[in-house]
């Protein structure tokens, strides 16, 4: 197995027999999640993704991609949500947090439509000016409103800077295969088009096309990221807990949540996770809060956050606990140089890595805050490489499924999205939500 449940620091706060005890639950839930016969069953196409993907369409994508490469110098991502998150997250991990400032044969990548702000958006289009631009625009609906602003101002910069044809080879349209204002603008346009497949949810399509091209127009191995995922497939596919760590790690927040430690801080030493931290967040929170039940998936990127939220995990309320992301390899190496004046005190590291360094942060945080009564998961990833990652995400995938079931809710759906939306519309005068506005602007006081 690639990602490991390294159950070590754990050992304090729960005992063999409860990992145990709800074996019977894992087994029931994990042939309900296989049978699809649970809540959401609708929604399990990625749990066979990376062997059952569209070979055709995934061709497409890699040539899609190499057109981008050689035409494009500021690819523009719109999307939100699912339909932004994990190609963020899987691009500033593979290459760098830094990536658009990299020296590199491959577009910069900027990803719009995920918020409503003017000067972002400003800012976005000012650096696109003197640039070859091209676009890709991901929404499973086709109608969510901030991508759909975007949309509409980044299309009329390439048509104004291509001419309407012009602009035509370098939209991207990643939507529902056949329904939806998207998918009939793009088939009406002409756009080249990639599905949001119908079983897969936005947090659960990273690995689909809504992922996959920007990821490849980035110059990730697109192959290698699928053969991980594949592997994890074929490694977590088994109901028993002490065979398949994803269920394991489900286990154990499951155990940790019910014993009031309803925080999970998704912990990393790696300033690149940063963005999967939020792709994660976005998997668990979305999929896990419903019905005044789940756990709050909060992220910390370390040793960065224990100079600001490390006083509160060390001391602060006992409702959380830490599961580390901990890469056995750095991407690359940077070694500490011994001075003749040791004017600084560190010539006691002369020679070490900073990563040697910063696995001993690792361990004397781990033992810090186990200390502190703060449990501890670690789930060890060998390395960060394409392969790795799309393990991780599976395992990411399969866990969360399995702890959704545990808590009892459905963890494919999302219905608690549509409140601020329906008032947002409301306020805004759309058609439809008359109504609504009056008694929205009457509790406004207005
Ligand atoms: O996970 C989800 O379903 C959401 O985050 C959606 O992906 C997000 O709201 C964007 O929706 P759409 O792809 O329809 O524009």
């Amino acid at each position: 197995m690639s990602v490991t449940f390294n159950g070590k620091y754990l050992a304090p706060f729960i005992n063999a027999h409860e990992y145990d005890a709800l074996q019977p639950q894992v087994t029931a839930l994990h042939k309900v999640l296989r049978e699809g016969t649970g809540l959401g069953s609708d929604f399990r196409g990625w749990i066979e993704l990376p062997e059952k993907y569209d070979r055709e369409e995934f061709a497409r994508i890699k040539a899609a991609a190499q057109k981008i490469k050689k035409d494009t110098q500021v690819f523009i991502v719109i999307g939100i949500g699912g339909s932004y998150l994990g190609s963020r997250a899987v691009i500033e991990l593979m290459h760098s947090p830094f990536y658009n400032s990299l020296k590199k044969d491959t577009p910069d990548i900027y990803f719009v439509g995920n918020n409503i702000n003017s000067g972002y958006l400003n800012e976005v289009l000012a650096l696109c000016e003197g640039k070859d631009v091209s676009v890709n625009i991901i929404s499973k609906s086709g109608t969510t409103t901030e991508p759909s602003i975007a949309f509409r101002v980044f299309r009329a910069l390439l048509e104004k800077k291509y001419g309407k044809d012009g602009s035509k080879g370098r939209i991207y349209v990643t939507t529902d295969k056949a329904k939806g204002t998207l998918k009939k603008l793009a088939t009406e346009e002409g756009y080249e088009t990639f599905v949001v497949p119908d079983d897969i949810g936005g947090r659960y399509s990273v690995l689909s096309a809504v992922g996959l091209l920007p990821i490849a127009a980035s110059g990730v191995d697109i192959d290698e990221l699928m053969a991980g995922a594949k592997a994890a497939q074929d490694d977590l596919a088994s109901d028993d807990i002490a065979k398949n760590d994803s269920y394991k790690y489900a286990v154990a927040r499951n155990i940790l949540a019910r014993r009031g430690r309803d925080i999970e801080i998704l912990v990393s030493y790696e300033p690149a996770f940063a963005m999967m931290n939020e792709w994660w967040k976005q998997l668990f929170g979305e999929s896990e809060g419903k019905d005044n039940k789940g756990l709050y998936p909060a992220s910390a990127i370390f040793s960065t956050d224990l100079h600001s939220l490390g006083q509160f995990i060390q001391q602060g309320s006992r409702t959380m606990f830490e599961t580390v992301v901990h890469f056995g390899q750095a991407k690359t190496s940077l070694t500490i140089d011994k001075l003749d004046e040791d004017i600084d005190g560190l010539n006691f590291l002369a020679g070490k890595t900073l990563d040697y360094v910063n696995d001993r942060a690792f361990e004397g945080t781990v033992l810090a805050h186990t200390d502190g009564n703060v449990p501890n998961v670690v789930l060890e990833v060998p390395k960060i490489d394409a392969h790795e990652i799309g393990y991780l995400i599976y395992f990411f995938w399969n866990a969360c499924a399995m702890s959704g079931y545990l808590v009892g809710i459905n963890p494919f759906d999302q219905p608690g999205v549509e409140s601020y939306k329906k008032n947002m519309f409301a306020l805004l005068g759309k058609p439809g939500y008359e109504s609504e506005k009056a008694v929205l602007e009457a509790r406004l006081g207005r």
